[in-house]
């Protein structure tokens, strides 16, 4: 690929660049901040790994120059800012939709074909945001969070097993935040179901601390975690450029899939150059389905905290 953007040059946005740099994804990488400088000197940064890490992708930093985007295929948008101490949820949704909303214009002036991918929170309405502002098909516009949280369940499940975690599956489903969905019976070790590896009380508290895993590192760090985040949104940019068609929990528009419609929530899909390629629907138990949709209804409630600030027609996704 010839050109891909990070818009953010935060710490996940600058860890997702160096990501994609170290993989040699593109010809170039753009980083775009707000913050005079800040994108230039992380871009400097990391194009001077390039003789000691051995890629050839450029590294590129800009602030607010868009022209700089242009002919992007792929655009990762991490720019918003986290919860602060007295915000309530509703006012870090009106705060980080205005950015979303402002940047993904901006991309889409430059780079009107390219897939947008989400990071930013709230992940699954500010997803919602980028598709509502690019205006284009939800196949498209896509968040990150699926990755990352199946990553950190499979991180403790190798810390609980004593195993590596390359031979580690497992999936999860709904919204990113305490109400996600892990699903146990979908994991597996090399094969072995987990059910056969662990048992009932192990599994609830890897669950229950999946979970709780961005909080976690928020009460380790006092800010949220930026490593694997942007190593996940990498990951995504990577199954998009080559082509993998490999499948992953992603936040998608689901449009009747698993009895719901109108409503950005992470699934499985099955990710490739045209983006969401099909969205995969697994035979969920009624527990299983009744904490998809009890997800659901929570996502929904901050969607509409969105169509109620009335910046966008309220096109269903
Ligand atoms: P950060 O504060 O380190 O970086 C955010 C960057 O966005 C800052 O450099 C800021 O100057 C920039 N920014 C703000 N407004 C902008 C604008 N209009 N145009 C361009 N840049 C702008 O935050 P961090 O840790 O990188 O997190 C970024 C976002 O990702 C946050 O919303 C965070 O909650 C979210 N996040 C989401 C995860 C997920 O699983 N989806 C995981 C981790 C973080
Ligand atoms: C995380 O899960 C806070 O969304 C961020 O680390």
């Amino acid at each position: 690929m010839k050109k891909i953007t990070v818009i953010g040059a935060g710490n996940v946005g600058a860890t997702c660049a160096n990501v994609i740099a170290q993989k040699d994804l593109a010809r170039e990488v753009v980083l775009v901040d707000i913050k005079e400088g800040v994108a230039e000197g992380k871009a400097l940064d990391i194009w001077q790994t390039s003789s000691i890490l051995n890629f050839n992708t450029k590294v590129t930093g800009v602030t607010n120059d868009y022209l700089k985007t242009k002919g992007s295929g792929v655009v990762v948008i991490t720019s918003g800012i986290p919860r602060k101490p007295g915000m309530s949820r509703d006012d870090l949704i009106k705060t980080n939709a205005g950015i979303v909303k402002s940047v993904t214009e901006k991309v889409v002036r430059y780079s009107p074909d390219a897939i947008i991918i989400v990071v930013s929170n709230p992940l699954d309405i500010m997803t919602y945001t980028a598709f509502q502002a690019a205006n284009k098909d939800s196949q498209k516009v896509f968040g990150m969070a699926g990755i990352l949280d199946s990553g950190r369940y499979k991180a403790f499940i190798a810390d609980a097993l004593n195993v590596s975690p390359k031979g580690i599956h497992g999936l999860l489903l709904g919204g990113h935040g305490d109400t996600m969905v892990p699903l146990p019976r979908f994991t597996s070790v090399s094969g072995i179901p987990i059910t056969d590896l662990l048992n009932q009380e192990e599994l609830d508290s890897i669950v229950e601390r999946t979970r709780k895993g961005g909080g976690e590192l928020v009460k380790l760090m006092g800010t949220s975690a930026w490593y694997a985040p942007g190593a996940a949104a990498a990951q995504m940019v990577e199954a998009i450029v080559d082509d993998q068609k490999r499948m992953f929990p992603v936040c998608t528009c689901l449009k009747g899939h698993y009895g719901l419609k109108n409503v950005y929530l992470g699934v499985p899909v099955k990710l490739g150059s045209l983006g969401i390629e099909e969205i995969i629907e697994l035979d969920l138990t009624d527990k299983e389905k009744k904490m998809l949709h009890d997800s659901a209804d929570h996502v929904k409630k901050m969607m509409k905290t969105l169509d109620d600030m009335k910046i966008f027609a309220n096109k269903n996704c």
